[in-house]
């Protein structure tokens, strides 16, 4: 009997309607239009405004654009994970409201959370339950709400971060396809350069808290930007090295899209040409859990079957990693 390996069969997405560019920002921040595009690669970034509406608004309408486009019954899905470091709220699993309200009533469901890596890790998570053979469907979203934790006096963050959600369906292959390899790393000491600290158990809710604005996400962007740089490339020249690729073998990079200098770096340690890079983050920054999906989503129509994909991500945490993909359709 051949091994089962676990695909990816359909992708959806999400994109909130607002608009928030490069020049707007030059009216709340002291930044400007040049300063960013050439330091980061960002032109625009997509807010969610509606009160009220959080991550799991993103989600569902992102796995909604799934079930229509691929035709399946969410009745059938098994599993929903959602991916990302913006939850709903602290307790009540925001991939539980999503899965109901999308109709996967057979499904249980549950949150990732792993910072930027939170997508990356949750497709090694995933991959497990179909070639364990138990499952069939399991809908993996990434999905982040980045604007409800960014405080836009901040220019270190404020001009990187985006809303938005993609969804990916797994099910089994037995032709080979899928999932093939995975290089995951973490290292806790890395914490302190990016966070969020308000709202977790070990900071109490305090109106001082409040008012220094811990519930926002605070960042070092030097050190996340050197240990992203060697890091993500290390991991993914080293899932090259040990499955025998070279970059003539690679028809395409999906990497986190944090800041377009060290998609280039990875891109670079890899031997890998411009055209090959998959690239969305001028049109929507950097969305978290939401990047690798939404690379998926806005490049399906380019990919072919056996195309051999090289995932990438670094995050909070820091966490980090790299997975080699076969596309099965
Ligand atoms: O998603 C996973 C985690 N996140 C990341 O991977 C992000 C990693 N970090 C980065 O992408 C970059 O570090 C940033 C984009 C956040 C910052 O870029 P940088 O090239 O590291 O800038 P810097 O912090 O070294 O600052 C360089 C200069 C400074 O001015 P001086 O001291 O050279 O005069 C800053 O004050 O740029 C200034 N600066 C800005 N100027 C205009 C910093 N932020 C801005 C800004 N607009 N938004």
């Amino acid at each position: 009997m051949s091994k089962i390996s676990a695909a990816i069969t359909a992708v959806g997405g999400y994109l909130p309607d607002y608009v928030l560019t490069n020049q707007v920002l030059e009216t709340m921040v002291d930044t400007n239009d040049e300063w960013i595009t050439s330091r980061t690669g960002i032109k625009e970034r997509r807010i969610l405004k509606e009160e009220g509406k959080g991550t799991s608004f993103l989600a569902i309408n992102a796995a909604q654009d799934l079930i229509a486009k691929s035709g399946i019954n969410p009745e059938e899905i098994e599993l929903v994970i959602v991916a990302t470091a913006t939850p709903d709220m602290k307790a009540a699993s925001t991939a539980a409201y999503t899965a109901t309200q999308i109709g996967a009533t057979n499904a249980f469901s549950y949150d990732l959370e792993a910072a930027c890596s939170s997508f990356l890790f949750g497709m090694s998570t995933a991959a497990r339950y179909i070639e364990s053979g138990r499952y069939k469907k399991v809908l993996l979203i990434g999905a982040d709400k980045n604007s409800s934790m960014i405080n836009y006096k901040d220019r270190a963050t404020c001009i990187i971060f985006g809303d938005g959600a993609g969804a990916v369906l797994f099910e089994p292959n037995n032709e080979g396809l899928g999932l093939q390899d995975e290089y995951l790393r973490s290292d806790g000491s890395g914490r302190e350069f990016l966070q969020a600290k308000f709202g977790g158990s070990s900071y109490k809710t305090t109106t001082d808290a409040l008012e220094n604005n811990e519930h926002c996400i605070f960042q070092d962007g030097k050190t996340v930007f050197k240990n992203a740089v060697s890091k993500m490339a290390d991991v993914s020249e080293r899932i090259l090295q040990r499955n025998n690729l070279n970059n003539d073998d690679i028809s395409w990079l999906a990497a986190h899209q944090a800041n377009k200098r060290i998609i280039d770096a990875t891109a670079k340690r890899i031997n890998l040409e411009d055209k090959k890079v998959m690239m969305n983050i001028q049109k929507y920054g950097n969305t978290t859990s939401a990047t690798l999906p939404l690379l998926l989503y806005d490049y399906e129509s380019k990919l072919k079957k056996g195309d051999k994909i090289i995932f990438a991500a670094f995050g909070g945490g820091f966490t980090w990693g790299s997975i080699y993909l076969k596309w099965a359709y």
